[in-house]
């Protein structure tokens, strides 16, 4: 069987197993509707606070919103309170959702001084409660994503994933990376694969996924799916090249030509500040000026990479404050390179 295959969670079918991760400040709307074009099996929306919703924060609550052409989309909620959670995954819901995740798995201190996060980790009960409360308050599934441990010493991943199983969660996404580590260093797959192992419910594998050998790695430990966060930004076609790799039988794949070096390389650094300048006229389209281009050179890392005088641009980008200049820039740069 092909390890690029349709994932069923729960009820909801999507149509591959390559999913975007939840990125606080990075997917909304303009940047999953871009990676679905990349050929992401569902989108995942960064994470919104219960707690906020609870008490009608306006950027909370808009942050729920579904555009009609993103699905297959995965809301992620967090939080602390059984009843602040039922009530925020009813929203997501509502809004349009098709799946709805509790994030059990984030390391920011004030978020985790808040009782949410990673820090539910290590208090098995009340994440079961919490698990529970989102599953009896929608009819859509969810999901749980945490990490494989809190430390170096202790792995946690085959209890968390049991936990999720057994509180109703229709998949669990592990994140091969301690929360002591953050976003760093290498995956620890054999660890998401005992997990694999130990439960019925889909396992996601993530963490450190950029390119198809990875991800080949989670598939092959037993994941249902492969969930992609930094490697997508920058490269939101990295679902579809990845798709490609693993459907294409390996005696197919011709090995990469010994001149193609600094030429490709460039060639894709065009491609990259092309399809950014597109991403930043739909997030000036969806948000507004100041806001879109604001969101926008956030990632800037991201995307004016890899090319002679990049540092360069990107430093002239972060002082521009309009779409027209941006653009200027950004197309000046393309036709340099
Ligand atoms: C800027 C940034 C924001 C993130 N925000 C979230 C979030 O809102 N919810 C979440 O569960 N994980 C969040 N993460 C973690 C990612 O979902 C993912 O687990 C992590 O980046 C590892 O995957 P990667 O190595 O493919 O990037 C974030 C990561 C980054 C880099």
């Amino acid at each position: 069987m092909s390890l690029i295959r349709p994932l069923q969670i729960g009820t909801f079918t999507a149509p591959n197993n390559l999913l975007l991760a939840p990125m606080a400040g990075i997917t909304d709307t303009p940047f999953r509707l871009l990676c679905l074009k990349g050929g992401a099996g569902i989108v995942c929306a960064e994470m919104v606070s219960a707690h906020a919703l609870h008490y009608g924060n306006p950027r909370s609550g808009r942050m729920l919103a579904v555009a009609a052409k993103e699905h297959p989309v995965s809301m992620q909620i967090f939080g602390a309170d059984e009843a602040t959670i039922a009530q925020a995954a009813r929203q997501a819901q509502a809004q349009g959702a098709d799946i709805v995740d509790l994030n059990a798995g984030c390391p920011v201190k004030k978020i985790n001084k808040a009782g949410a996060g990673c820090v539910l980790m290590k208090d098995e009960a009340k994440l079961g409660r919490l698990i529970e409360a989102a599953v009896k308050a929608v009819s859509i599934p969810v999901t749980l994503k945490t990490r494989i441990a809190l430390t170096h010493k202790e792995l946690l991943a085959v209890r968390l994933a049991k936990l999720a199983q057994n509180a109703g969660a229709s998949a669990v996404t592990l994140h091969a990376r301690a929360a002591a580590d953050v976003h760093s260093g290498p995956p620890n797959v054999a660890a998401v694969g005992e997990a694999c192992a130990a439960v019925n419910i889909p396992v996601i594998g993530n963490g450190g996924v950029v390119n198809a050998d990875v991800a080949r790695q989670f598939l092959q430990a037993g994941c249902a799916g492969v969930m992609i966060g930094r490697g997508a930004v920058g490269n939101p076609f990295i679902f579809s090249e990845i798709k490609d790799a693993l459907q294409t039988p390996s005696s197919a794949l011709r090995a990469p030509s010994p001149s193609s070096g600094e030429g490709e390389s460039i060639t894709a650094a065009k491609k990259r500040l092309q399809i950014y300048r597109d991403l930043i006229r739909e997030n000036v389209a969806y948000y507004g000026e100041r806001i879109g281009v604001n969101r926008s050179r956030k990632t800037a890392g991201y995307w004016v990479s890899n090319f002679p005088n990049a540092a360069e641009v990107r430093g002239q980008l972060v002082r521009l404050d309009t779409l027209a200049e941006i653009e200027q820039l950004l197309s000046k740069s393309i036709a340099s390179l």
